[in-house]
């Protein structure tokens, strides 16, 4: 069984190395659930392999199935079971989504195009860099350039605020509510050689700052806007639910854009709709297909919009 498995991720690895080497990217999905035996992600982070399995009653693993798996990761990668971090998912909602799961702070850094970021594979479900946006972030790169401000919204470790940094952009506010994500972008930023001064990680709730800044009225070129599907906080009036609340984030977002400006929005919520009726602004791009990396076989992994108040819209700009 463990051939099949072996040689299926040989095959595909071999179609992605000219990619991952000639682009310095040292974080990957080397497996997507192509093969229905054997249910799980296999992603790769610099010499670890991270392995996500989706447990529910239909999709668990037999230990027998499990140590197939190891077996193909040693064969096909090289990568030993020491070097092999399990995590089993289940669908998470609200906060037990970001509760910790270890406290070993065994932190190591990867490399991506022009960046760096710290990873943590194993304290957390989640790894300090979502994998299925590297290209948002080099679309982010992109659209950096020549720009002043950027401003992240739900920022985790402010990956786009790094990538937008290393592009060139002069000001960065990432926001996040939770302090250990705040304090990992501060990290982020340190290791890239970012002036703290220019580039700052905000602990907030989103809502909160929002509220504060149209009061500012304060502007920026660039809006990124990556919520979770589902969250709900002491911090909050109320939880916060992307399917219900996405025209109010995107709209209030949208009043802090410049004329000229360019706001993305992400989500990972699967069966997402986007009605472009409630939307205030002029164009909705929607770029999910563009924005999917091509180690990712699920072209639902997230969907992706961009969205300009003007009929402008940067076409020169291919991702
Ligand atoms: C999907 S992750 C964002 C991923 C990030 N944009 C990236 O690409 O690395 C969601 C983040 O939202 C944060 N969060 C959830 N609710 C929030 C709120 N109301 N205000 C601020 N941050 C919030 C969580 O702490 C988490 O870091």
């Amino acid at each position: 069984m463990n051939e099949i498995l072996a040689k299926y991720i040989s095959e595909r690895n071999k179609k992605i190395s000219t990619y991952l080497k000639s682009n310095r990217i040292e974080a990957y999905r080397a497996y997507d659930f192509e093969l229905k035996d054997f249910p799980v992600n296999i992603d790769i982070y610099g010499k670890y392999a991270h392995i996500a399995i989706y447990e529910d009653s239909e999709n668990s693993i037999s230990e027998e199935i499990k140590n197939t798996i190891q077996e193909a990761i040693r064969e096909s990668l090289h990568i030993t079971v020491s070097h092999q971090i399990w995590k089993y998912r289940k669908q998470q909602k609200g906060k037990s989504q970001y509760e910790k799961l270890g406290h070993k702070k065994n932190l190591f850094t990867i490399k991506e195009y022009k960046s760096e970021f710290f990873i943590n594979l194993t304290d957390y479900l989640d790894t300090g860099l979502f994998l299925d946006h590297r290209e948002t972030r080099q679309l982010v790169a992109k659209l950096a350039t020549n720009k002043e401000r950027l401003l992240n919204l739900f920022s985790y470790t402010a990956s786009f605020s790094v990538v937008a940094a290393n592009a060139g952009i002069r000001f960065t506010t990432s926001v996040d509510m939770s302090n250990t994500y705040t304090e990992w972008a501060k990290e982020n930023f340190r290791l890239n050689k970012m002036n703290t001064f220019d580039h700052i990680a905000i602990r907030e709730n989103v809502f909160i700052f929002l509220d504060t800044a149209k009061k500012k009225r304060w502007k920026y070129d660039l809006i990124i806007i990556d919520p979770p599907t589902f969250s709900n906080s002491k911090k909050m009036r109320s939880p916060f639910d992307v399917q219900k609340d996405y025209p109010k984030l995107i709209n209030t977002s949208l009043e802090l854009l410049n004329d000229d400006g360019i706001l993305l929005f992400s989500t990972n919520y699967k069966k997402f709709q986007l009605d472009d009726e409630k939307i205030l602004a002029r164009k909705i791009h929607d770029i999910t297909k563009e924005t999917i990396p091509i180690d990712f076989s699920d072209s639902n992994i997230h969907k992706c919009f961009m969205i300009t108040k003007k009929e402008f819209y940067p076409l020169h700009i291919s991702i």
